[in-house]
């Protein structure tokens, strides 16, 4: 269904997560009907363009981004109608006449900040939003993840964005909670009897969440050197899936319901202790290696830093203490390089309790459900099973698979195609509420500080294989492996 009429108005419009992301996931909606005829995008930038250069920019940038048969030529001319240019430095106030015209008219449209910019530039905008009279109790502000770099500084944020807005008007964006994959857990879990009275310390031994990506930091270096990989996933995107696979049932999938359930979540982790940091948590960062046969540079390379002590890759252990979770860990891991792009949550169950095949080869496995975020979603149960044959009984692993994409026959959407349309909904259940970003800064906080006051960094791994081998020490002192799925 079309969403109400909107001006998106994109601070940073002609930066990467602009084009990369919004700007194809906006185009798609548009292609499927759902942006009305006065939809606007307005981009505001210091590239210094005007419509006709932006519009240019843009044909050039979809075509990268989509694939070629998303982009008929008829939709094209729509969308790109439909974007706008203003030139403006967000951080002068004086400098955005160009922004000020084209948001003169007043308008029933849904007025939509999307502050696709650096965190420090939140506040400063948000003020002079206000000092020019463009905010009123319809307008929205969207904000990129991450939320300042630590605790004090989102706080900063929070209450800078929170004097200008209300907080029903904040979207703090976690585009993984845009995966179709992700809302799934949710489905699987809440909407099935059978796996809910496993799901506890009394029949699950462990959880691994994983988000292994094979690219390294391209482009996004001066970003990335400064943020590393504890700020740019765990913080957010690991922490919120952790979340969705350790809550309790709300009530409903409400606004409210769903954020107070992951709230508890947070607040429910064992705080680390900076010794806790040292054998817990493991910083890693990539060497020169091979990915996919080709051989690839440094991450300090990459970052034209050579004394860069930023982490590419983070493995942990988390508890979640509470009656439901009580000593079953949680092992978090995420890194660029890696060998595969493959992100997993693992549910490992407990061994069964009393061996009832002596003499047979082989031991019944403890069984696992792999559920599979991407690149394919999807979800495996393994099992135990006889091994076909006359002989005595020989136990065998097998798998009961669910492969998405064949079951329903169509297209996952990308998670900003239905965060943004969510946006103009008014509906922030998928987004990050101010206690949520708080609790889980103040979780990863002992680990910023206890990193940064190391002196010998990040331990190294070669590019394209699986982090450095404490990580799987950290498994292996447990007496337990990583899954290595892909
Ligand atoms: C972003 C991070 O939030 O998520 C990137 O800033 C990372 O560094 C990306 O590559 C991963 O997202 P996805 O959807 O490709 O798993």
């Amino acid at each position: 269904n079309p969403v109400a009429p909107c001006d998106f108005v994109v601070f940073g419009g002609t930066g990467d997560l602009a084009v990369r992301k919004l700007l194809p996931a906006l185009y798609l909606r548009d292609r499927d009907g759902q942006l009305p005829a006065e939809t606007r995008i307005i981009a505001a930038s210091r590239a210094g363009l005007d419509h006709v250069g932006y519009r240019d920019k843009v044909r050039g940038e979809l075509g990268r981004f989509l694939d070629a048969d998303a982009l008929d030529p008829l939709t094209l001319d729509r969308f790109l109608a439909r974007l706008h240019y203003a030139s403006v430095d967000a951080a002068a106030p004086d400098e955005w006449d160009q922004l000020l015209q084209l948001l003169d008219q007043p308008t029933d449209r849904v007025r939509v900040y999307y502050l696709a910019c650096a965190p420090n530039l939140f506040g400063p905008i948000s003020r002079h939003l206000a000092a020019h009279n463009l905010v009123d109790e319809t307008c929205r502000v969207v904000l990129e993840k991450p939320i300042g770099h630590d605790l004090a500084s989102a706080r900063d944020i929070n209450d800078a964005v929170g004097s200008v807005f209300d907080e029903s008007q904040i979207f703090r964006i976690d585009h993984y909670l845009g995966k179709e994959s992700v809302q799934n857990l949710l489905v699987t879990r809440f909407a099935n009897t059978f796996l809910e009275p496993l799901w506890n310390s009394s029949w699950i031994d462990h959880v691994q969440i994983t988000v292994a990506e094979s690219l390294g930091v391209g482009s996004r270096a001066g970003y990335y050197d400064q943020s590393g990989a504890l700020r740019d996933m765990v913080q957010n995107h690991l922490l919120q899936v952790l979340c969705l696979v350790a809550m309790e049932p709300p009530t409903c999938i409400d606004r409210e319901s769903v954020r107070d359930e992951k709230l508890k979540v947070l607040q429910a982790l064992k705080p680390l202790s900076h010794n806790d940091v040292g054998t817990l948590a493991i910083a890693g960062q990539y060497v020169a290696g091979l990915v996919d046969g080709a051989a690839v540079p440094s991450y300090r390379d990459d970052a034209e830093n050579p004394d860069s002590l930023t982490e590419t890759f983070v493995a942990l252990k988390a508890e979640v203490r509470n009656w439901r979770w009580s000593g079953v860990p949680f092992y978090l891991r995420t890194g660029k390089r890696m060998e595969h792009r493959s992100s997993e949550v693992v549910i490992q169950f407990k061994p069964v309790p009393h061996p009832m095949f002596p003499g047979s080869d082989g031991d019944a496995e403890p069984n696992k459900l792999v559920i599979q975020l991407q690149p394919e979603e999807g979800m495996r149960l393994f099992m135990t099973a006889k091994e076909p044959g006359p002989g005595g009984i020989r136990l065998k692993p097998v798998s009961l698979d669910l492969n998405y994409v064949n079951a329903f026959q169509r297209r996952s959407p990308d998670a900003y195609e239905r965060l943004l349309m969510d946006v103009v909904r008014g509906d922030p259940t998928l987004f990050m509420r101010r206690d949520e970003v708080e609790a889980a800064w103040a979780w990863v906080e002992p680990m910023l500080v206890a990193w940064r006051a190391q002196e010998r960094g990040p331990r190294r791994y070669p590019a394209g294989t699986n982090g450095p081998f404490e990580a799987t020490t950290l498994l292996e002192r447990d007496g337990r492996t990583w899954h290595e799925g892909a």
